[in-house]
């Protein structure tokens, strides 16, 4: 594949309409309800979706090194793995690690055919739990943001340790500005990019509510420091859209 090429991802679920009618997941939590829709949930509510996967693969591509692991921590369904493994060539060992049975059960299902050509080994634990030794990129796609405050440096940490020396993390994650005005406007953006994606306001404020405490954000400052803070030598951002930023850190 040319690195100009962006092919369609395998997304496989029913529609989300889980925050339409009652009862629905409160707090949220990635449970088999979500899963049932999650491919069809995140594409409309993460923008840029598509083409943060389509530019982590390109990434991925330029920075694996051979007989190394490629790590996806909270590959959910596997979206991202199975893009992948169609822009890998050559055999890699690909990993994926998600504490969800739920997504896990769809993401076997996904990576059928990716498993032929490649060693897919999937994971269900926490992402603290990982080991990063022989591993040349770790993506970590709207993942980091779900953990508890107090244990997102030390995973940094121990990513940064176990790559390889030229090792990649691809990192993206929803932000909130440090300016209460900007917040404001870049949230009034991301909702009628919510609507206009087909959510009705109900929908949107009551997954807003459910989301409370469970998906914690930091502003992209504080995560550029804990970057470095982790180990990582050189820090950028890639892609931005409203709310949400990819990273591209460097061991
Ligand atoms: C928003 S989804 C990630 C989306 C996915 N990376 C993608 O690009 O489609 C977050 C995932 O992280 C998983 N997760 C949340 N907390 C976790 C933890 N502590 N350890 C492992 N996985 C976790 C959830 O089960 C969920 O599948």
């Amino acid at each position: 594949m040319s690195s100009t090429e962006s092919p369609k991802l395998y997304l496989d679920s029913e529609k989300d309409e889980l925050f339409e009618r009652g009862p629905w997941p409160k707090p949220f939590a990635f449970n088999q309800e979500v899963a049932r829709v999650f491919d069809d949930m995140v594409s409309r509510s993460v923008p840029l979706y598509h083409e943060v996967l389509t530019a982590a693969a390109h990434w991925t591509r330029s920075y694996v090194q051979p007989d190394t692991k490629v790590i996806d921590l909270g590959c959910s369904t596997g979206t991202y793995m199975e893009l992948l493994g169609r822009f890998l060539k050559a055999p890699t060992h690909l990993v994926g690690v998600d504490n969800s049975a739920s997504m896990l059960e769809k993401a076997e299902e996904k990576l059928k055919d990716i498993a032929q050509r490649h060693t897919v080994s999937l994971h269900c634990q926490d992402a603290s739990e990982t080991d990063f030794s022989d591993s040349s990129v770790v993506i970590m796609n709207y993942t980091l943001q779900f953990l508890p405050m107090d244990q997102r440096p030390s995973l940094l940490q121990s990513i940064a340790e176990g790559l390889r020396p030229g090792g990649l993390l691809f990192l993206s994650e929803k932000v909130k500005s440090p300016c209460p005005r900007f917040q404001e406007t870049i949230t009034h953006h991301y909702e009628a990019f919510k609507e206009f994606n087909g959510y009705a306001r109900t929908e949107i404020e009551r997954k807003k509510e459910a989301l409370e405490h469970v998906l914690v954000p930091y502003t992209q400052r504080q995560l550029t420091e804990l970057l470095y803070k982790a180990g990582f030598s050189q820090v950028d951002i890639l892609l931005k859209m409203h709310n949400f930023v990819s990273f591209i850190a460097l061991k």
